[in-house]
């Protein structure tokens, strides 16, 4: 299992454990955190933007430069934003913590 933080608007940190594999973007919608993901992963919303943890943010991939226009064009972006949908979770990401954006909503509007 891979451990995700997820630091929720209020502060609050929740763990939502997943497999290695795992999209970080799912994961979070099936943990109920208010991420739309509205083009499920074809790089053309920026709807599941997530600000990773600086300590976390070298353990990544970088960005292809699709990501990095739809980073352009999300609320709130900051140096370490990234779109969930592009995240799978490895044995390397154990821990990783991110932060869900404050104008972020689920598909319900929450
Ligand atoms: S779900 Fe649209 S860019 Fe990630």
């Amino acid at each position: 299992m891979t451990r995700v933080v997820f630091v929720e608007r209020d502060g609050t940190a929740r763990v939502v454990e997943g497999k290695p594999g795992d999209r970080l973007l799912d994961l979070a919608q099936n943990a109920g955190e208010p991420l739309e993901g509205t083009c499920e992963g074809q790089m053309a919303c920026s709807t599941c933007h997530v600000i990773v943890d600086p300590d976390d943010f070298a353990k990544l991939p970088a960005a292809v430069e699709e990501e990095e226009d739809m980073l352009d064009l999300a609320a709130g972006a900051t140096r370490y934003s990234r779109l969930s949908c592009q995240i799978w979770l490895s044995d390397v990401l154990e821990s990783l913590t991110v932060r869900i954006p404050s104008d972020s909503k689920n598909m319900q509007g929450r």
